[in-house]
This record gives C-alpha cells, structure tokens and sequence, in this order.
C-alpha cells in the first residue's frame, strides 16, 4: 500500500477518512478525543506540506444515541493540530464541494459526518461503493484519498471502498502503523487468549467463530453484554433487565448463534461464573447457580470468581487478544471487572488490547502496560482474525474505475 512517504501533497486536494467515532457524552458533545488524538499526525502533516484536506468520518450509528454532528470534533481536532479547521455541515452536496474546492494550501474542512447519508451505513463491493451519492458526489473535488481509519477498516462502506476506486489512494500515518505492528497474529507466542467483552456481540461472535475454527485461539473468554448473551445461550435466566437490554440492542439472534458455537466449540470458551448487580445501592455478586437475580437487577460486572478463574487462564497463555470491557466501568460499583482482567493480561508476554470503548476505559482506570493498544476494535480483531480488512484490500487494488468528471 502506499502511503504519505508516496503523495505529492502541496495543492493537493485530499479526501481524508479518518475514525473519531467516540463516546458523546449527556449534552450531546465529545466525552473522549483519544481517536481525535490519534489522528493528529497525519492531519498536520497534510496541512504542514501545503495539503487542501477534506475530513470524513463517522459518528454514532443510526438511530444511536451518539449519532450526533461532527462539529464538536471539528472544534476539538482544530484546539488538538493548533491550526484553524474548518466544519461545513454538508458531506457531498453542492455546499460541502464548494468548501473543498474553496480549501486554500494548508486548508482543512471536517465535512458532516457520513453516516447521515443511507448509504454509508451499508456495505457494498467496491465497484458498488463508487456509484454512491457520496463517492460520486465528493470524489470530482477530490485528487487523492488517505485512509487513516484503520479502526473502520473491516466496514465495505462507501467512504473506505469507494473513494480509493476511483482516485489514488494511500494509507495515512495510523493506519500505516497499525498495519505494521498488528502484522501477522500467526507469530505471535502460544497458547492464545481471546477476552471479548463489551457490547458489539454480533462482531465478537463472528470473532470467535473465526479464531476457533482456525485454530487461532486456544480459549476465548466472554465478559460484559457478551458474556451475557453466553450465559443466556447456556440456558441461564440472567433475569428481565439483562434480557430486555439485550432484546433492545437488536442482539436477541445473537443467542442463537452463541448457542451453535457453544455445541461446536464450548470447551474452548469461558463463561462468567458468577455476575455483579447493583442490590440496595451496592454491588452484590451472585453465581450463576443463584440466578436470576431480583426484578430489575441487571448483569453489570463479572463477578470475582470468574475473575480468578480467567486469571488462571490466562497465567500459561503466550498472547492475550482482548477488546471490550467486562462491565460497567464508567461506574465505580461495576469496574473492578475490567480493571482486574486488563491488569492480569499486561503480565502475559503479548498482550494486545483493540481499541475504541476499551482504550478509554484503560485509560480511566489507569491500567497500562501492554504491548500494543489498537486504535480499531472489530478492526483489530478482525486482523487478529487473520481476515482481510476490506478497506485495506481497496487501498491495495487501487483505482479500478475512471474518477468521474467535474462538471
Ligand atoms: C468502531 O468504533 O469500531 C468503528 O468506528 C466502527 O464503528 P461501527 O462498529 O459502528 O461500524
């Protein structure tokens, strides 16, 4: 793939996807810019060698709580590079054109987050991508496209397949180090560990169907909502509130997947022996022989025999893989979890954590120590997987179709 080392940036005008896709907190604004952060080199070096710079990035997803504008993160990128940026709310329109071919050298606009648009929230082949409203709409303003999302790598929507098919595309200064240091899970020490927690169950459920399958992981370890939807697949009653979050989160199939994997693989994976509620203001801990817990108790944390029994676990293990918290981190009742599981995996040889919600959890409870923490989640895993990540693999064709004309 090439990278910036490959552009000729001055009076360039580049699309630039990057992944700021970050927790918003109550009033709606950015709570967390570790992604923000993460992208500052490759913005002020476009802007530093006389780029004209079109952001695009997602937020949220549809529907979602934090499916919100991007002009916070504008705000906050522009405080992070010291540099003005500007934001337009538009993404393809004749109004976000006019604000890139408007770019000056050493310009950068953050254009509305894509996922406003229908299309950018499915996924399509990349030939498909190019014939969006957003690809065909923004690419004639276009001369070039950087990819720095790495964490959005494993998404064939259009903003990541589209673009690098009909312009030249190069791999930004994240997803260049990313690519480098996950490299080829293959090498890494054995036995291998997969923890995956938090709340995209779907995509850790695919996970551990490819790593067990493959013979990559030698245990996979539930925790958080993915512990739970396990535990509910093992045919125990987590009780109403657990089941109507999950039941909300559009998860319910997933307990059927988790069901299959558990007949094909189960002695490979872990489930939580016991869970944390929240009982007269406290954190009470209930095995899961004692279960369902009262009305309204929901599953917040694993519990501290499970705690000990993943310990062990992960005592022999040569590389530890672990995306997602186990619980609640954000409150205090609830983090134990995932602060004790993180700070045992920092004494395995590899450890790797990916990204997202669970950098800024490690982050808030200070757990450091591992040898990489990812800037992708499902991004990572997925590499970790030894699976392709379609953006990647789009970058790597480059362009296979004409740039529609500007007219
Ligand atoms: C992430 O947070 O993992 C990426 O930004 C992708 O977001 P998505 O899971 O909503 O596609």
């Amino acid at each position: 793939t090439d990278t910036l080392d490959d552009l000729d940036v001055e009076g360039t005008t580049v699309g630039v996807r990057i992944d700021v896709n970050s927790p918003i907190g109550d009033d709606g604004m950015l709570a967390d810019d570790a992604r923000l952060r993460a992208h500052v080199d490759t913005l002020s070096e476009l802007i530093e060698r006389g780029g004209r710079v079109a952001v695009l990035a997602h937020q949220g997803r549809p529907g979602g709580d934090e499916f919100v504008s991007l002009e916070s993160h504008a705000e906050r990128l522009s405080k992070l590079l010291d540099h003005p940026i500007d934001y337009v709310d538009a993404t393809f329109s004749h109004a976000a054109r006019e604000a890139v071919t408007a770019l000056e050298n050493g310009d950068c606009v953050v254009l509305e987050n894509t996922r406003f648009y229908s299309e950018e929230y499915m996924e399509f082949e990349p030939e498909r991508a190019a014939q969006t409203h957003l690809v065909t709409g923004l690419a004639p303003v276009l001369d070039a496209y950087v990819n720095d999302a790495f964490a959005a790598a494993h998404r064939s929507q259009p903003s990541l397949v589209g673009f690098p098919t009909v312009l030249p595309g190069y791999a930004g200064r994240v997803m260049e180090s990313e690519l480098d240091t996950l490299g080829s899970i293959e090498e890494t020490p054995e036995p291998r560990v997969y923890v995956l927690g938090g709340a995209k169950v779907s995509d850790s459920i695919d996970v551990a169907w490819s790593v067990l399958e493959k013979g990559l992981a030698d245990h996979v370890l539930t925790a958080g909502v993915v512990g739970n939807v396990f535990l509910i697949a093992d045919g125990v009653d987590l009780g109403d509130a657990s089941s109507d979050f999950i039941y909300d989160q559009g998860y319910w199939d997933e307990i059927d997947r988790a069901a299959d994997l558990l007949d094909a693989y189960g002695e490979r994976v872990a489930l939580p022996r016991d869970v944390a509620v929240e009982r007269d203001g406290q954190r009470h801990e209930i095995g899961v022989n004692a279960l369902p817990p009262q009305d309204a108790e929901a599953a917040m944390d694993i519990g501290s025999s499970t705690l000990s029994y993943y310990q062990r676990l992960l005592e022999d293990a040569g590389t530890v893989i672990l995306n997602g918290p186990a619980g609640v981190f954000e409150d205090e009742a609830f983090e134990k979890g995932t602060r004790r599981l993180y700070n045992a995996a920092t004494d395995v040889e590899m450890s790797i954590v990916g990204g997202g919600d669970t950098a800024s959890a490690l982050r808030q409870l200070g757990v450091e120590g591992f040898s990489h923490v990812s800037t992708g989640g499902g991004a990572a895993l997925r590499m970790l997987t030894a699976e392709p990540l379609p953006a990647v693999t789009a970058l790597e064709n480059g362009p296979t179709q004409q740039q529609p004309a500007d007219d």
